[in-house]
């Protein structure tokens, strides 16, 4: 039977997935690596970690399978982060991560003198500072040493995807992160590139996402017993996980409890956010989707649990998430300043309200609730711009647990959906290997068969009232504190 094989290269692991032909799913694995944070707001990582851990995750996915039945493989990748090459290939520096905030000066030089009204219609979106180029930018700024000897910009995914194939290319749903392509006419502005001073040539070939960009070498190939499987272009990960979700259509949203938490809401047409909060971006099918983006969701909980108290286990600090203390706590999860709705890189962390009885549930349960409340921000200006919206699909590591599950239901006082596959981002990745190969008949093909929703949560009456007063202090709150930040 053949088989193929989706990659997730997420932030702080990737995650391997091994799909037949008949939409089975064999075998899951992942590998983990480092994120390093060399000042408040940056972060960075070594793109030779993403290469090391996807060839040990295919190998441990591999081990006791038929590893020549594997006929094709994608990669569903973190998005915006900046990978420099010189004209050997060779990275040039550690690659600036999606929630990197060193570039406020290049986002604002970009948001006023561009404007975001130009911006928009040049390329569908106002700068942030995670997106690739205002990253750009700083480099030029800080590193000219290091600029002059670019020859190539990469994303994370088309990255890998070059060390395993030697061909150079990107794709729309990942194209449209950078600040340098025009969502509406599907190709790389010209009129950026020009007033940002940066070379065409940098930019690599687009393609289709499920568009078959080459092989796997053989040097990589053949001791993992392979039979140079071909390699797709892939997608950005939101895209990619909601193609996992099924969430193709207008009406379904797909909302990723990952590092980031996201908000995907697909769009029968073209169209931008007035308040210039969501992104407006490509979906796996080159259809178009708007997004929100907080960059702090599960990794909240992650700094909590296991850097602050000190334990990983998340069920049982979790039990209490519903109902632990009396839930007067608030948090605001801007560990790594916001992107969506604020666009603010200076924003942090926040508790407010603990007196003398607050104890450990109380602090935890505040965590997720901000998070959840962050999410909320980015559905109120979907509401706001007259999207309604009539569920959400869960994916992403933190929708796994089932108290998270009921909070998400409770705060966006929607209903939830929780699909059989959690693993968004690699089932999307194969899914689009497998497309290509035939596997399906078309990608809305494999998303009826792939996408199987396991459980429906409705909002408890009661919470979502008791959330709805708590949600409108925590508006409050970062308004308040924003001078200070
Ligand atoms: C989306 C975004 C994040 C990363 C995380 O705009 O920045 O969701 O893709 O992997």
């Amino acid at each position: 039977m053949k088989t193929y094989i989706g990659i997730d290269l997420g932030t702080s692991s990737v995650k391997l997935l091994l799909l037949t032909e008949t939409g089975e799913i064999k075998k899951t694995v992942s590998e983990s690596y480092r994120v390093s944070y060399p000042q408040s707001g940056w972060s960075e990582q070594d793109p030779s970690l993403w290469v090391e851990g996807a060839l040990s995750g295919m190998e441990k996915l591999l081990r006791g399978e038929d590893a020549s039945a594997v006929r094709g493989l994608s990669v569903a990748g973190q998005m915006h982060g900046l990978v420099l090459l010189d004209e050997n290939g060779e990275v040039l520096r550690p690659a600036i991560l999606w929630n990197d905030g060193r570039s406020a000066l290049e986002t604002d030089w970009l948001n006023e003198e561009i404007g975001r009204e130009r911006l928009t219609a040049l390329t569908g979106n106002v700068a942030f500072s995670g997106f690739t180029l205002p990253k750009l930018l700083w480099v030029r700024r800080h590193e000219p040493e290091l600029y002059a000897r670019i020859a190539t910009v990469l994303l994370p995914k088309d990255y890998l995807v070059f060390r395993l194939t030697g061909v150079l290319g990107c794709e729309p749903s990942d194209a449209c992160g950078t600040l340098l392509y025009d969502v509406r006419n599907a190709c790389w502005s010209k009129e950026m590139l020009e007033r940002c001073g940066i070379p065409q040539a940098w930019m690599p070939p687009l393609r289709r996402s499920d568009e078959i960009v080459g092989c796997m070498k053989e040097e990589y190939a053949k001791p993992l017993g392979m039979n140079a499987p071909f390699v797709v272009a892939g997608a950005g990960d939101n895209a990619a996980a909601a193609l996992g979700t099924g969430a193709l259509r207008q009406g379904i949203c797909n909302l990723s409890l990952g590092t980031s938490g996201t908000v995907l809401i697909p769009c029968e047409a073209y169209r931008t956010d007035s308040k210039n909060a969501l992104h407006t971006f490509v979906h796996a099918d080159g259809g178009c989707m708007l997004l929100g983006c907080i960059l702090s969701a599960a990794s909240c909980g992650q700094w909590w649990i296991e850097d602050v108290l000190k334990t990983d286990n998340y069920a049982a600090e979790q039990t209490t998430l519903n109902n632990g203390g009396r839930g007067e706590v608030m948090f605001l999860p801007y560990l790594m300043g916001e992107r969506s709705p604020h666009n603010d890189p200076n924003a942090r962390g926040v508790f407010l309200g603990m007196d003398r009885a607050t104890e450990r549930e109380d602090m935890t349960r505040a965590v997720y609730e901000g998070v959840t409340y962050a999410l909320r921000d980015c559905l109120e200006v979907a509401r706001s711009q007259g999207i309604a919206l009539e569920r959400v699909r869960l994916c992403g590591g933190g929708a796994v647990s089932p108290a998270w599950q009921q909070m998400t239901a409770d705060i966006l006082n929607l209903k939830v959906e929780i699909p059989a596959q959690l693993q968004g981002p690699s089932l999307g990745a194969a899914m689009l290997a497998a497309t290509a190969d035939g596997a399906f008949a078309s990608l809305a093909k494999a998303a009826d068969r792939m996408s199987l929703v396991e459980r429906e949560l409705e909002p408890d009456h009661e919470a979502a009232e008791r959330h709805e007063r708590k949600y409108r202090r925590f508006q409050q709150i970062y308004q308040a504190l924003k001078p200070l930040f």
